[in-house]
C-alpha cells in the first residue's frame, strides 16, 4: 500500500490547516531576523521552513521522519536558494538530540503525538530554547466542551485548557493564531483532490479499495463533526527569562520571583555557561533525556 500521506498530502505546501499569510504572521510576532536560530521539529516538506526563511532571512533547521517528506522539503529548500539557511535533517525527532539552549525558536507544528500530546512536547522543547525565546506549537483543541456523545476527545481539550498546559509548563502565551474554516476546508479538501486523482489513476491497484474505503470515512468524519468540532491553531510562548548567576545582577531590582518559583529578569547571556533559575528547566530536561536519549 502506498504510504497514505504521500499520496494524500502530495499537493500541500503546507501540510497543516493554516495559510501562508498566518505562517507570515507567526514570523513577525516572534521577530524572527537573520540571527534568529529556528527549530522546526517534524517539518514535512519545508512549506512553513521556506516561507519563514526566505522572508525573515532565520536559520532554520527541520527534523523530518519520512524520506518522501524531507526529500521534497530539500528540493524546495534549493529551489528558493536558501540551502544556506535551511538545512534539512531526516530522522525521527526523538532520535534528534535537543541540544540545551541552542535555539531562539522550538517549533513544532501539526505533530506534537511525537512526544505522546501537548504537554510532552513542551517538556521536550523548551529546555532547547535560550533565553527568552519561544516555543511554538501547531495544535488541535475542541471549540465545544463538554463533547457530543459518541465523540472521543483523543488527548485534546478545550481552548483555554490548552493554553492553560502552555502555563503549567512554565510558559508565558503570548501569540494565537487560530485556523479559519477556509483554512481548514483547504487542508482537508486537498486530500479529497489527491485521493480522488490517484484512484481514477491507479483503478487496479490492490489497494485500491482500501484507500477509497479510508478517504471516504475521513471526508465523512469531517463533514459530519469534524468541521464544526475540531479547531486547529498555532500557540507562541515564551521561556521565562533566565536570571544572571552573577550576585551583581541576581540582586538586580530587574529580577523578580513569579509564583511558580521562576526568576523573572532582563534575558541572560546566551552564553552556554547561562543557567536557567525555573524549577521546571532542570526538571523538563531530566525527564525528557530519561525517555528519549539514553
Ligand atoms: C501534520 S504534518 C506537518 C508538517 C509541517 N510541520 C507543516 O506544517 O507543513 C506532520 C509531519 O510530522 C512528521 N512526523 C511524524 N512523526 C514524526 C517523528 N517521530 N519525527 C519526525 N517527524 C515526524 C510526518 O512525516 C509529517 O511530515
Amino acid at each position: 500500500m502506498p504510504w497514505w500521506y504521500a499520496v494524500a498530502e502530495r499537493d500541500h505546501e503546507i501540510q497543516n490547516p493554516t495559510s501562508p499569510e498566518k505562517i507570515l504572521l507567526l514570523g513577525e510576532r516572534l521577530r524572527l531576523g537573520a540571527d534568529s536560530d529556528v527549530l522546526d521539529i517534524a517539518c514535512g516538506k519545508g512549506g512553513p521552513a521556506v516561507l519563514l526563511a526566505r522572508e525573515f532571512g532565520c536559520r532554520i533547521t527541520g527534523v523530518e521522519r519520512a524520506p518522501e517528506f524531507a526529500s521534497v522539503a530539500r528540493e524546495r529548500v534549493a529551489a528558493a536558494g536558501l540551502n544556506g539557511r535551511i538545512e534539512i535533517v531526516e530522522r525521527d525527532a526523538t532520535e534528534f538530540e535537543l541540544e540545551s539552549e541552542r535555539y531562539d525558536v522550538a517549533m513544532c507544528l501539526g505533530a506534537s503525538f511525537v512526544w505522546g500530546g501537548l504537554e510532552g512536547t513542551l517538556v521536550a522543547l523548551a529546555p532547547t530554547v535560550r533565553g527568552a525565546g519561544h516555543v511554538v506549537v501547531g495544535e488541535p483543541y475542541w471549540r465545544r466542551w463538554p463533547l457530543p456523545e459518541g465523540v472521543a476527545d483523543e488527548g485534546f481539550v478545550a481552548l483555554a485548557e490548552t493554553a492553560a498546559r502552555f502555563a503549567n509548563a512554565g510558559l508565558r502565551l503570548e501569540t494565537l493564531i487560530a485556523s479559519s474554516p477556509d483554512d481548514w476546508d483547504r487542508y482537508e479538501t486537498l486530500h479529497w483532490r489527491a485521493l480522488e486523482e490517484w484512484l481514477d489513476a491507479n483503478p487496479d491497484d490492490p489497494d485500491a479499495d482500501e484507500l477509497r474505503r479510508r478517504h471516504e470515512a475521513y471526508r465523512d468524519e469531517y463533514l459530519h463533526r469534524q468541521r464544526e468540532l475540531l479547531g486547529w491553531a498555532i500557540f507562541a510562548a515564551r521561556r521565562f527569562y533566565a536570571a544572571r548567576s552573577s550576585a551583581g545582577s541576581a540582586s538586580s531590582a530587574r529580577n523578580v520571583s513569579d509564583s511558580s518559583g521562576c526568576r523573572l529578569g532582563p534575558p541572560a547571556s546566551t552564553s552556554s555557561s547561562s543557567k536557567i533559575a525555573c524549577a521546571w528547566g532542570s526538571r523538563g530536561l531530566a525527564s525528557h533525556s530519561a525517555r528519549n536519549h539514553e
